[in-house]
């Protein structure tokens, strides 16, 4: 039965660590730290969660390497989730490169994280408590739909 539910992350400042922890204690995820983990065993994965801070504009490259690398059984669910200072657009070129795999995205979530590209200045204290409750919530959502 493909039960397993991972929770792949990339995290240079540690935001998105945050969210990722919190996710993988809400749906009983594994983690997977794809800067340490390049290889990642996804059989009897039926759910996959992936998630990245945005740089530039864009993910960070590791989890993109991590992404193309992928080889997935047929039927495998996917959310993303991200942590960002003005904008997550990193869940666009995500979900992509998941559907680029066959793999359906059902769901995305969203929150500020601290940014140390604005001198740790920006969202002090982010993700504080209610947004990895709300991360929490988007979890079970997205494995139960
Ligand atoms: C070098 C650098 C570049 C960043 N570029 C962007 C950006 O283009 N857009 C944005 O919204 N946030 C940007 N940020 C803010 C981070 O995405 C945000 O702080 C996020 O929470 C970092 O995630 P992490 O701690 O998991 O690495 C940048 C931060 C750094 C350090």
């Amino acid at each position: 039965m493909a039960n397993r539910t991972l929770v792949a992350f990339a995290s240079r400042t540690g935001n998105t660590r945050k969210v990722a922890d919190a996710i993988a204690h809400a749906v009983g995820g594994e983690l997977v730290d794809v800067r340490t983990s390049l290889h990642c065993d996804l059989a009897q994965a039926g759910f996959l969660f992936v998630g990245d801070g945005v740089y530039m504009g864009r993910p960070s490259r590791a989890m993109v390497r991590f992404l193309q690398r992928l080889s997935v059984p047929a039927g495998v669910k996917a959310a993303v989730f991200g942590t960002y200072g003005a904008q997550a657009k990193q869940l666009d070129v995500l979900s992509r490169l998941l559907q680029e795999k066959g793999i359906e995205v059902v769901d995305r979530f969203a929150c500020p994280g601290r940014d140390w590209f604005a001198l740790g200045l920006l969202h002090r204290g982010r993700p504080n408590a209610d947004d990895l409750r709300a991360a929490q919530a988007f979890a079970r959502r997205a494995v139960g739909g």
